[in-house]
């Protein structure tokens, strides 16, 4: 399986210190709610620093079979010219959202209470993930969905016609299933109320709130009370999308173990929905500095400066971090295999349905790898080797970017190569991944060309 038909092996060499500046792509997340929030604003939303990813080209295409006009200028600068809350046209092809959890989550809940029909596939991985934890809330807002067995893609969703506004408590921690229910709250007139006990990245809301729609957020005992009124008129923004700390977590990482290393990534977002791997890697006694604290758009920015990092201890992870830093586990493990002593990683259950399982994923990989890994349903465990991991092992990426490039940043410490079977999913959320990191310093080889 790879993302666009030949796989692309990929190995990773145990390099020199890695050195410069990571100018790494703009934010996943807050790059596919521009295009749909802008997609349901009237008039025209200027994006500037749009991740120009394979998931979120996807979710562009999508707008525009929804009626939007979606433009790109070249350079992250993209201009939409919404259809406004309510609009959306019934497309008249099936939407392939390719391997983007995200991208078909957010927009079935964006069609959901509107009177048309969808039909939604993607690619090996987004067909076996759980729709279900989107299409329960949706039925709630009198929305039909008819998919595969256990609520897997392709599935048609029959939007509501008179859509009723719903109170829904998020029974998983997804930033996912509560944006579904928000944007599907969007066009139901009244007030929709989505309550999460944990708290997950919250661009949602903050972009809601930056479009003009009347929302509010209240901790309660009962957890985060998010409150939006119904069928507001959405005012087109001018967005500059903050860098993406996902993305930023390979080079910093990388930066941590390779001996000599001192590399600087301007520009990112630290929204503290989103920052729990740094905490977690200066807890770890990485040695991170990060200048220039200021906001963009909204959002919190950082100058991050990482430099190798030669004693690193194994630490727990308190599980009520994980949200703020899900998609990092993936090098988080590769970072614990280098420590002295064990990383605990509990609470967890999430990674297990990301686009593979994650933790089945890397524990296979690392063990490969020389490392011991013990785990169960919601927890894993890494057993450091204090610097020296032995690697040269050839891994299945599983139509994982995050899993690409964890092994590709493993390669550059190990004592001998790391390999991916296939590189191409890293397309997926960080094209420019193979020339960043090879002009830091990284030697990066594919392996069939
Ligand atoms: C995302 C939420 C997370 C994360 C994904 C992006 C988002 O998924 O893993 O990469 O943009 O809302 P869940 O909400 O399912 O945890």
């Amino acid at each position: 399986m790879s993302a666009h038909g030949t796989p692309v092996p990929m190995t990773s060499r145990p390099c020199g210190p890695l050195k410069g500046r990571a100018d790494v792509p703009g934010d996943k997340s807050i790059s596919h709610r521009s295009l749909i929030l802008g997609a349901l604003s009237v008039g025209e939303t200027r994006v500037t620093g749009l991740l120009e990813g394979d998931d979120v080209l996807d979710t562009a295409k999508a707008m525009r079979a929804f009626g939007a006009e979606v433009t790109q200028h070249g350079n992250g600068e993209w201009t939409i010219n919404g259809v406004g809350v309510g609009g959306f046209a019934e497309p008249d092809q099936v939407i392939d959202c390719g391997n983007s959890g995200t991208g078909v989550r957010l927009i079935m809940g964006a069609m959901a209470t509107s009177p048309i029909t969808a039909t939604f596939t993607g690619d090996a991985s987004l067909n076996s993930r759980p729709m279900g934890r989107v299409t329960d809330p949706l039925a709630l807002f009198g929305c039909q969905a008819v998919g595969r067995e256990g609520g897997r893609l392709p599935m048609t969703l029959v939007g509501a016609a008179d859509p009723i506004p719903v109170r829904y408590v998020v029974p998983v921690p997804s930033a996912q299933v509560k944006s579904a229910v928000l944007l599907a709250g969007l066009n139901a007139p009244g007030e929709t109320v989505v309550i999460e006990k944990e708290a997950t990245r919250d661009h949602t809301e903050r972009m809601l709130a930056g479009f003009g729609a009347d929302i509010s957020v209240v901790e309660t005992d009962e957890g985060r009370v998010i409150t939006l009124q119904g069928q507001p008129e959405l005012q087109p923004q001018d967005i500059n999308v903050p860098r993406d700390p996902s993305s930023a977590a390979f080079p910093v990482c990388a930066a941590i173990l390779v001996p000599g290393s001192d590399v600087l990534v301007p520009n990112i977002g630290l929204n503290p929905t989103r920052a729990g791997l740094f905490t977690t890697l200066q807890e770890m006694g990485a040695d991170l500095v990060f200048e220039n604290p200021r906001e963009i758009g909204g959002e919190p920015v950082a100058d991050l400066r990482a430099r190798y990092s030669p004693d690193l201890k194994g630490i727990a992870v308190p599980p009520a971090r994980a949200a703020s830093m899900i998609d990092e586990y993936p090098v988080l493990s590769v970072v614990a295999a280098f420590a002295d002593g064990v990383t605990d990683m509990q609470g967890v259950k999430e990674l297990r349905v990301k686009e593979c399982d994650r933790i089945d994923a890397m524990a296979k990989g690392l063990r490969a790898a020389g490392v011991i890994v013990d785990e169960g349903e919601d927890w894993w465990k890494v057993h450091g080797l204090q610097g020296q991991v032995a690697g040269g092992a050839t891994v299945e990426s599983r139509l994982d970017h995050r899993i690409a490039m964890a092994f590709m940043v493993m390669g550059m410490a190990t004592q001998n190569p790391m390999s991916v079977d296939d590189g191409s999913p890293i397309t997926t959320s960080f094209p420019i991944f193979e020339p960043l990191m090879t002009e830091l310093g990284a030697q990066l080889v594919r392996n069939n060309a």
